[in-house]
């Protein structure tokens, strides 16, 4: 369900229009994406390996891997702006938070001290309340908050980086490849967290080359193939038909 609702659609928190991501030296990620996605929203993003979704994402984000790496051709606009080729604090302080496959998290900082190490915290009771909040999904962490966090388990891991993620307050969360090696028990928290995100009136961009829960909790599903949107629908209308195999089966 979209919180924006039936009535009077306002303009997308989020729209990519036909983007091109380069890397240089005539390397593309993505040669031509457009997506839109509402406040309250959570949106699946699928495909393939090498489909183009990281990239997608780096190019939302700004967290570019290499110099040069560039949108080269169409535009991104986030709450009104054209945020095309933003810096990633820049874009962090309009309220993108962007998880990266294979988290980062500081492993010589306590578990606290990775959670409090978000770019710019808010005052002390929006900070305890924002903690609360973390800890209400992931009481582990607030029970091991004093230890490193190069101590927990690969799962704890990735529950502190969407914790860190979630205590900056994002207007837009994307996480790339969030259930990645992880055990399937975990797995259910995980997307729960990020549903109850939406719920607050976040946007929610879920990165995944498998399907599976991603598309139980996503509201809207974008399938990558060759740096293009291939389909695109409500994961229900996806799954029926064979589109998302057919591109999967074309790689
Ligand atoms: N740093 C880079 N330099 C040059 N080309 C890159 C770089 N990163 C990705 N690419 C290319 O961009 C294309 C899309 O890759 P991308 O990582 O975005 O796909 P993906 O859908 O996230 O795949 P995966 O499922 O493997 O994570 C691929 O052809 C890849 O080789
Ligand atoms: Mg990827």
């Amino acid at each position: 369900m979209n919180a924006v609702g039936s009535t009077a659609k306002s303009a997308p928190l989020l729209e990519v229009s036909e983007i091109m991501l380069s890397y240089g030296k005539g390397a593309v990620g993505v040669s031509d994406v457009s997506l839109s996605v509402d406040e309250g929203q959570v949106v699946a993003l699928i495909g393939p390996n090498g489909a183009g979704k990281t990239s997608t994402v780096r190019a939302i984000s700004g967290f570019l891997p290499i110099e040069g790496a560039k949108v080269s051709r169409g535009r991104v606009r986030f709450d009104g702006h054209d945020v095309t080729n933003g810096l990633p604090h820049t874009l962090a302080r309009r309220g993108i938070a962007f998880v990266p496959e294979r988290m980062k998290i500081f492993p010589n900082l306590s578990v606290r001290e990775n959670l409090l190490s978000v770019g710019h915290l808010p005052g002390r009771a929006e900070r305890t309340a924002r903690e609360r909040r973390v800890a209400d999904l992931f009481p582990e962490l607030a029970e091991r908050g004093r230890e490193l966090a190069g101590r927990l388990s690969g799962g704890q891991r990735q529950m502190l980086a969407l914790g860190r993620a979630i205590m900056s307050n994002p207007r837009l969360l994307i996480v790339d490849e969030m259930s990645l090696g992880l055990h399937h028990s975990l797995q259910p928290r995980l997307f729960r967290a990020v549903r109850d995100l939406a719920r607050t009136g976040a946007a929610v961009i879920l990165v995944d080359e498998s399907t599976g829960l991603n598309l139980d909790v996503a509201d809207y599903c974008y399938v990558l193939g060759n740096g293009m949107v291939r389909a695109a629908g409500e994961p229900d209308q996806l799954r029926k038909g064979d589109l998302i195999s057919d591109v999967y089966l074309e790689g």
